[in-house]
């Protein structure tokens, strides 16, 4: 069943009921102004940091009422309704809600009565639009109001919802014609406040929660609004809110339209106070004057909407299948730029209190958005290098806001470092700068001992080296990339983390996921060692990975499928020795990606392991049998109740590393099927089973063992969007960027048919045409660039060129 449909000439899904069955979102905001907003007018914004500067309000854990946002009421007579549905939930006579990419629009109508919402963040202001358009569709005059609404968050959002005796009473605000200044804290250490405002003359506003909502009230039945009255309260302590009150008549036929501004302002420490107690305004005035009219609302929302169409037509597909063509061309790249600025911290499933930057998370999403935001990608990777430590370890952890690393979680994820190496590789290979391996970089953030970029990779790559096992495998410290694999914790209390309880290494326990990582992540180190003309480390490199790779064969290999571990007494984990948890999916997927049992036979039997005891109809099960029980050897990962999480869901994040490794191995039509399993698009029918948003991927869908086997959970922000990105656009498209040029070679399955890609790759534009006429699922005949035929896969590169054309035919 769908709750709406994909309309791909303007960018948008259409949800066409308010009923989703979780709430559907979007984001709005490119840079430092971020907002998340659901499809009933749900959600909050904050500045930078979504624990550090919240600007609204929202309750927590609470999914599917989804609580607070920023809503309109529109009182025609006795009738309150939001053009969202929520608050009120006034059943409506039309809906519509269009999630675009950066904006969102919402129309409703009741009563001959239609309002029109289209709300949106400028790419380079801090400030939130919102244009509502009122339209009397009757025949008669109406007489209606319009009254906006928005709580304030008191600006540390952790603090904000557990620290009530203080913060009930240090609410402050002014309001100046028909704007409302939020000033909580200016008057002592915050130099910035908030702002929400509207073009046109007001009838009242209101700052109070307890006068708007009245006692015992929440918003869906505001007392002020049934009174049809607001009544200008300055509010002092207890919860600041905002709202305005236009009186507005519409004869038969005619439109009003007024546009809302929500706003972000920092003044500097001298220049705070006009008057004493009396904020600085002329920031705040500044930025609102850019936006009194509708012609302004305009071109700033078709700013954005160009700035989006510049960014995604970096990888544009054409092909005979609609879901490819829509998920590469919009949603999969939209959600990897999300991703890059969100990280792990706000979503519906992330409070943005807990979670900042993961070091992992933020390389791996790197891989999604560097061919997007080359520059961008640059100065991430520098921010996570910085937090390194020097002996190669990383901060799992920092906050965006201070780029620090979080000492409460600390390091010892033994898989961390060697993302460093993949995210820099990745960035090298797409820009060719390889200036930014010459860049000195501090370690934890002391620019004391800072060294080049090239020196960190070489101590994440050391670090694995001077950290193995007794089966000469890398040791997992407190948790490779399955952070709930926890061989060293042996957690037995309630209430501790999984994760930082117990030693953050241990002398015994291996993961044989990070031998793979290390043997794929070790040769690009090589390769980048070999371009920077350090042949000498690029073969002590090699020489480690080939002994990884002995490692790997002599005991990470299980006759049928790799090993996933060995715990922390050195017995097998992801085996068929043992009781549970025989089959784990990462060692697999990376193994094989890496290249290790591609000649021996191993890859393909590891791969139909996969096939046989992973694999259902939603996805790529994480392992199986499922843990029934807790294991206190194991750590968190036998927490979860069979089917859900990593206790054997389907994480959908690992299920490219099965697609991609087919394609290692030349099967088109597996990757393929792989790929369509988890894909937003292709599941958009069973949206009633899958339950989150249909045009993004989630972090995991509950496997075959659970209840509510293909439920989702988790949307948004997850490393599955960049994978997959990666996934389809350079294995399975097969346009991959090496460190020398563009290479060319799809891995299909036989009937996709002929395609075509246009894609902007340091700074020349490639129309690439593949062209498959004996329906192989891999393998390229013949490689014409520009005309000419060139041997192999790579498109040499040429900078002097702007366009360049390639017709690749595949054997
Ligand atoms: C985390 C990742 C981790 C994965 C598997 C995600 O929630 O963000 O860092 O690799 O779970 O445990």
């Amino acid at each position: 069943m769908k709750y709406g449909f994909f309309d791909d000439n303007n960018k948008e899904y259409v949800i066409t009921t308010p009923k989703t069955p979780l709430p559907w979102i979007n984001y709005l905001g490119c840079k430092d102004f971020f907002t998340l907003l659901s499809n009933t007018c749900g959600g909050y914004t904050f500045y930078k940091d979504a624990k550090l500067l919240r600007m609204t309000r929202y309750r927590y854990n609470d999914t599917t009422p989804d609580t607070n946002g920023k809503y309109f009421y529109i009182k025609d007579g006795d009738t309150i309704w939001n053009p969202g549905w929520q608050p009120t939930k006034t059943e409506l006579d039309s809906y519509e809600c269009r999630h675009g990419i950066g904006y969102s629009k919402f129309t409703g109508t009741k009563n001959d009565v239609e309002a029109a919402l289209v709300t949106f963040v400028p790419v380079n202001d801090p400030v939130e639009l919102t244009k509502v358009t009122l339209t009397n569709k009757g025949a008669a005059k109406k007489d209606i109001q319009l009254f906006s609404y928005v709580e304030w968050c008191l600006w540390n959002a952790d603090d904000d919802m557990k620290n009530f005796q203080r913060n009930l009473s240090i609410g402050e605000v002014e309001v100046v014609d028909s704007t409302i200044y939020h000033k909580t804290e200016y008057r002592e250490r915050r130099n910035h406040y908030a702002v929400y405002s509207v073009n046109s003359k007001i009838d009242g506003f209101e700052t109070s929660r307890d006068e708007f909502r009245g006692a015992y009230n929440g918003p869906d039945k505001p007392a002020a609004v049934i009174e049809g009255k607001l009544h200008n309260t300055i509010a002092s302590g207890w919860y600041p809110i905002a709202s305005h009150q236009i009186n507005v008549s519409l004869e038969a036929g005619e439109s009003k339209t007024f546009v809302f501004a929500l706003g972000y302002v920092e003044n500097a420490e001298d220049d705070k106070w006009e008057a004493p107690s009396v904020i600085n305004k002329k920031k705040a005035i500044a930025l609102l004057s850019k936006y009194q009219t509708v012609e302004a609302f305009d071109l700033a929302l078709a700013e954005l909407c160009s700035y989006w169409d510049g960014l995604l037509a970096k990888f544009h597909i054409e092909s005979k299948d609609e879901h490819v063509n829509r998920m590469v061309n919009i949603w999969n790249q939209y959600q990897c730029m999300v991703t890059f600025n969100m990280s792990r911290s706000a979503s519906y499933y992330e409070s943005g209190i807990g979670r900042g930057m993961g070091f992992r998370d933020s390389c791996q999403d790197l891989l999604g958005f560097v061919h997007l935001i080359p520059d961008r990608a640059r100065e991430r990777i520098i921010d996570i290098a910085s937090t390194q430590f020097q002996d190669g370890s990383a901060y799992h952890q920092y906050q965006p806001l201070t780029k620090k690393g979080n000492s409460d979680i600390g390091s010892g994820f033994n898989d961390d470092p060697l993302w460093l190496i993949a995210g820099t590789s990745a960035y090298i290979r797409e820009t060719g700068d390889t200036s930014i391996l010459n860049e000195t970089v501090p370690y934890d953030n002391d620019m004391s001992v800072a060294t080049s970029l090239m020196e960190h990779l070489k101590r994440s790559f050391d670090y694995i080296v001077n950290h193995k096992g007794p089966h000469d495998l890398p040791l997992i410290g407190r948790a490779d990339w399955n952070d709930c694999l926890n061989l060293n914790c042996f957690s037995e209390h309630p209430g501790e983390s999984f994760q930082c309880f117990g030693p953050s290494e241990g002398p015994v326990a291996e993961s044989v996921f990070i031998a793979g990582m290390f043997v794929k992540y070790g040769r690009e180190y090589a390769d980048l060692c070999k371009l920077m003309g350090d042949n000498a480390e690029a073969d002590r490199a090699l020489a480690e990975v080939d002994k990884m790779i002995k490692a790997i064969e002599k005991d990470g290999w299980d006759g049928e499928w790799f090993v996933r571990a060995y715990d922390a007494y050195s017995h097998k984990v992801g085996s068929k020795e043992c009781d549970e948890g025989q089959i784990y999916i990462e060692p697999q997927g990376m193994c094989v990606m890496a290249g290790v049992g591609v000649d021996d036979g191993n890859a393909v039997k590891a791969l139909d392991s996969v096939k046989e005891k992973l694999d259902t109809k939603y996805g790529v099960m994480i392992l199986q049998p499922a843990y029934t029980r807790y294991h206190l050897e194991l750590g968190e990962i036998s927490s979860y109740p069979p089917g859900y999480k990593e206790n054997a869901g389907i994480f959908c994040h690992n299920n490219p590393w099965i697609s991609i490794a087919e394609t290692c191995i030349g099967r088109g039509d597996r990757a393929f099927e792989v790929y369509k399993k988890t894909c937003p698009s292709y599941i958009e029918d069973i949206s009633e089973i899958h339950r989150t948003e249909p045009y993004v991927y989630s972090q995991m869908v509950a496997g075959a063992d659970a209840k509510f086997h293909g439920e989702a959970k988790n949307s948004w922000l997850t490393g599955t969007a960049a994978w997959t990105f990666t996934n389809i656009s350079q294995y399975i498209l097969g346009i991959y960027p090496t460190l020398e040029g563009l290479s060319v070679n799809p891995c299909t399955p036989a009937e996709f048919g002929d395609f075509s890609v246009t894609r902007v790759y340091r700074g020349v534009t490639y129309n690439i045409e593949i062209k498959n006429p004996n329906k192989v699922q891999k393998g390229v005949a013949s490689l014409l660039v520009d005309g000419k035929e060139v041997e192999g896969n790579i498109i040499p590169f040429d900078g002097s060129k702007k366009t360049v054309s390639v017709v690749a035919t595949m054997k």
